[in-house]
């Protein structure tokens, strides 16, 4: 357990808004829970001029909320210290590694240290470079990366980040966030397969006829039109979350619960995907969409949004059917869709079991779902006799969810991968071969699209999709299970 973890952290881009949002919050939840040890520190940097007590004050409203006592909410904040950084420029790191000296003296440290680079991709390598140049790394104690997505634009450009990185970095100190990881319910996928012989037993090609992930979101770009509009939903969701997904809800019983065991099943899982067949017509295997304003007209389309070309190209939903290319497998489309501007704002997996062989009942299959958020639990949908004379079936759905308090009362996803990095344990992050075997199968889907210059489908704003999502399904007589 971290009580007696020891760590400096150095958070690159301080001033951020995922610093703001998730980062603070996130550890003020370790210390308010006895999980960090007194013996921590925080150093934020970023370009802007902030005093101490200026970044003080920050950290302390991105807590408001979430505070016992305002002695309590002091205390935590007075780890914290501020330095003014342009991470392009070699002297700086002078700066910060005296600062991170002291401060480790300061808190007995140890030399263990976290650096977050909470920043654009593009300086990453800068960064690292100076952290092992500037001797910012340590000897004494552990020295630990967190990295933000994206991890590269396709699977050249990560490779050349990732080999950048591993100039400074080896493998097993960079921590790759990819949050999905750290949602309860993802994590939650494992233990219910495995810890479960009757789901367990029935987690095959045999009983299993189809797999749904949707990742749905109703906002719209808002003011990251211009970071989407070079991304698409392809590259922002699928080749990161979806596909870890895919990997959790299909991956082969490790031989262990062990980090390597676990980044070792996902892979095969990964490197077993079959190239998907893009076409633009209804033998395509993946289908984008673009959202256009909504049927009252009252939600702006997405080539109105803010800093997006107004003839854009760019896919703000998809949809897929992945084939898993082993015996096992191979017979169990596992559809996904993910979008902005859907109909709703969903995270959820379905699992829809065959209908049984014998034809005594007029049974509709068995229905699994996982729901990852907002709502977090499961749902059993079964056959049951309907009460009264005859033998009529009604579906009958047993429902697990979480109430909203303990909901609020779980851990964030950030709060439990900062607590894994602390803890040094790497299971919930995604591994350079998940990233690069990732991004060869979704640069497969985006090669074919950028060919496809004239035109894109639309789908009004706050619906599920364009109607080439339902053709996907309705060929092999699927449909989807979620519906808005
Ligand atoms: N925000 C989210 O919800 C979210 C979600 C998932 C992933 N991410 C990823 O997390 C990372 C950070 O995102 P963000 O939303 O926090 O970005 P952001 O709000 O734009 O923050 C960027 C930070 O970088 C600093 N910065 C920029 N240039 C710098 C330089 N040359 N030297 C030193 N500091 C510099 C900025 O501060 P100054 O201007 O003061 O220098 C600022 O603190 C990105 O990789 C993003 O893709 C964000």
């Amino acid at each position: 357990m971290s009580q007696d973890t020891k760590a400096l952290f150095i958070i690159f881009g301080a001033t951020g808004d995922l610093a703001h949002r998730k980062l603070y919050p996130a550890i003020y939840h370790l210390f308010k829970k006895n999980m960090l040890s007194e013996s921590f520190a925080v150093i934020g940097t970023a370009r802007r001029e902030w005093s101490d007590e200026h970044y003080q004050e920050v950290v302390l409203d991105s807590i408001e909320d979430l505070t016992e006592s305002k002695e309590h909410a002091k205390a935590f904040a007075e780890h914290f210290r501020y330095q003014s950084h342009n991470v392009k420029d070699s002297e700086h790191y002078h700066t910060l590694k005296e600062l991170a000296d002291t401060l480790d003296d300061e808190y007995s440290i140890e030399g263990n240290r976290i650096f977050y680079l909470s920043m654009s991709p593009s300086f990453f390598g800068t960064i690292t470079h100076h952290l092992r140049e500037q001797s910012l790394v340590t000897d004494n104690g552990f020295n630990r990366v967190i990295i933000e997505k994206p991890f590269g634009t396709d699977f050249e450009s990560s490779k050349a980040l990732n080999d950048e990185i591993n100039d400074s970095f080896d493998e097993d100190q960079l921590y790759r966030i990819d949050h999905y990881l750290g949602k309860e319910m993802v994590q939650n996928i494992l233990a219910l397969r495995f810890s479960n012989r009757l789901i367990e037993n029935s987690w095959n090609k045999d009983s299993i006829s189809n797999i749904q992930i949707t990742l749905s979101e109703d906002l719209g770009v808002e003011e990251r039109g211009e970071y989407y509009d070079k991304s698409g939903a392809l590259r922002d969701m699928v080749q990161n979350h979806v596909l870890q997904v895919v990997s959790l809800l299909t991956m082969t019983k490790p031989a262990s619960f062990t980090t390597d065991n676990v980044r070792k099943e996902k892979l095969a899982i990964l490197k077993a995907l079959k190239d998907p067949v893009i076409t633009q017509d209804e033998n395509t295997e993946f289908v984008r969409g673009q959202y256009a304003s909504s049927e009252d007209g009252a939600t702006k389309g997405y080539r109105q949004e803010d800093k997006v070309a107004p003839d854009t190209l760019t896919e703000t939903f998809v949809a897929g059917k992945i084939i898993i290319d082993t015996d096992e497998w191979r017979d169990v489309p596992v559809y996904i869709r993910t979008g902005k501007r859907l109909a709703e704002k969903t995270s959820r997996v379905d699992i829809v079991f065959k209908s049984t062989e014998s034809d005594l009942f007029n049974d509709q299959p068995t229905l699994l779902s996982v729901l990852i958020s907002p709502d977090e639990g499961i749902e059993l949908t079964l056959n049951n006799k309907n009460i009264g004379p005859g033998m009529h079936l009604k579906p009958t759905q047993l429902s697990n969810l979480r109430s909203e308090d303990t909901r609020e009362e779980s851990p964030e996803a950030y709060e439990k991968l900062i607590l894994d990095v602390l803890n040094g344990d790497e299971t919930h992050f995604a591994h350079w071969g998940e990233v690069a075997t990732s991004w060869k199968y979704v640069d497969q889907v985006r090669r074919a699209w950028d060919g496809f210059t004239d035109s894109i489908p639309f789908y009004p704003a706050l619906t599920m999709g364009p109607k080439e999502a339902d053709t996907l399904l309705s060929q092999q007589d699927h449909s989807w299970i979620y519906k808005a």
